[in-house]
């Protein structure tokens, strides 16, 4: 890997009028690197929890950030906009105006107690890029737009990528009745932001206004780091299920029902989430979890009448996934007759796997390769927009890699060294961009 730090050397004039070479402190090609830091330490400030990141979708929090996001990308010679549904976008013209664009970007939305990196890391570095094309006066043959997704991790409301589902014309209208805890509606978020449910459509982007849609994104997994390469190249996004289940059961007296006669939501709840671990755990290449649980009525002496959770399964392979689905919503059922309790589920989110285009592949590992990194191939275990992009243009996507692989964490990590080199790989991607349709 090439050293990151050249010596530029400047001149002056010396009296006699002799120009003398004065050797400079070598140029730290990290100040990219760390400019990208320091960015997204801003955007880590910007949360609804005075302890920890947390930032969702349509809320002040994304107001403040679509801001300080838009500010970044007039300053890099963009002009920016608010879309429909929320999400940020800046264009940067090519050499003719008007012309069809290589989108960049991810989201910037967070999970509770999140990372600083998953989604900002995309949205930050391709600003730098464009910002870097813009200092050096340069235009692409193409326009470059830079998207940041007002929701991705589909924690308000539970359904996810509601921003790229929006912008790739996928958005159905029954998703404005989700709800958050508060029981707000989606639409009544939409209209709190200062934007209109019923125009939800316009974010809608045609297929011919974009070449394809490339994210740099961080791993979120161990394998770059344990192969000792900064950055790989996405072969495939892994496709996801997501349901959410309601057990009603009878609330009663801690004290005066007998264990017999109880209908309990929250052992049936139990046994249903111990049955997701089991059924992952029978099968390689399948896994699931169930990350939110609510309890009602919630007090320490009533039996629980009602429990509420999400299932989130995932495999590489759509059919191993939805028969685990199918498995486990028999189970449930089996489950509720011998519990009496009520079991009820639908599915929050479905979206199959998917495959990253060859030919942007290539052009990645080109990127990759000039700089004198051996490109890796990976599949991502994560979801990304790419899967709801996909719908509308060809998807690529760059891995960075990240300390032990922990992401959805506050441990969340990566190097400004990193940084750096994932902005570099970028941008000789940008800029050795060539379009499918000029292929020869
Ligand atoms: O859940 C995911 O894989 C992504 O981080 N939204
Ligand atoms: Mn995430
Ligand atoms: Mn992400």
């Amino acid at each position: 890997m090439r050293c990151c730090r050249i010596i530029v050397n400047s001149t002056v004039s010396s009296p006699s009028g002799r120009l003398v070479v004065l050797p400079q402190q070598p140029v730290d090609r990290n100040i990219l690197g760390r400019a990208i830091m320091a960015h997204i330490e801003e955007l880590a400030a910007i949360s609804e929890s005075r302890t920890g990141l947390t930032r969702v979708f349509l809320s002040d929090e994304h107001r403040r950030t679509n801001a300080v996001v838009a500010a970044w990308m007039e300053a890099a010679g963009m002009n920016s906009r608010i879309d429909a549904v929320g999400n940020i976008i800046g264009r940067y013209e090519g050499m003719v105006p008007g012309a069809p664009a290589l989108m960049l970007g991810s989201h910037l939305d967070t999970v509770r107690d999140a990372g600083k990196y998953d989604g900002m890391l995309g949205v930050v570095t391709a600003i730098a890029c464009v910002a870097a094309l813009h200092r050096a006066g340069k235009r692409m043959p193409f326009a470059i737009e830079v998207i940041g997704f007002g929701d991705e991790e589909g924690v308000r409301f539970g359904a996810t990528m509601l921003g790229s589902k929006a912008a790739a014309g996928c958005f159905t209208a029954d998703l404005l009745a989700l709800q958050d805890s508060d029981g707000r509606s989606m639409a009544d978020g939409l209209r709190a932001f200062g934007l209109d449910p019923d125009q939800v459509g316009m974010a809608a982007r045609s297929r011919g206004e974009l070449l394809a849609y490339v994210e740099l994104h961080i791993e979120q997994g161990p394998v770059l780091e344990a192969r000792g390469v900064p950055v790989g190249c996405v072969s495939a996004i892994v496709g996801a299920s997501r349901l959410g289940v309601t057990v009603t059961g009878m609330a009663g007296h801690a004290g005066t029902v007998p264990m017999a006669a109880r209908a309990d939501a929250l052992v049936a709840a139990a046994q249903a989430v111990l049955a997701v671990e089991q059924r992952c755990l029978s099968e390689p290449g399948v896994v699931g979890t169930v990350g939110t649980m609510t309890v009602a009525p919630g007090a320490i002496n009533v039996i629980p009448g009602s429990a509420r959770f999400s299932v989130d399964i995932r495999s590489v392979e759509d059919r191993q996934r939805r028969q685990a689905v199918d498995d486990l919503r028999a189970r449930f059922a089996e489950i509720a007759k011998a519990r009496g309790v009520g079991i009820d589920n639908t599915v929050l989110h479905e979206l199959p796997s998917v495959s990253c285009a060859s030919w942007l592949q290539d052009q990645i590992r080109a990127a990759i390769v000039a700089e004198d990194i051996t490109p890796l191939d990976l599949a991502s275990g994560a979801g990304h927009d790419g899967m709801a992009m996909v719908a509308i243009v060809d998807i690529g996507m760059i891995f960075l890699r990240c300390a032990g692989g922990i992401s959805h964490h506050p441990a969340e990590a990566i190097t400004a060294e990193d940084a750096a080199i994932g902005a570099r790989v970028l941008s000789r991607f940008i800029e050795n961009f060539v379009p499918e349709a000029a292929h020869p």
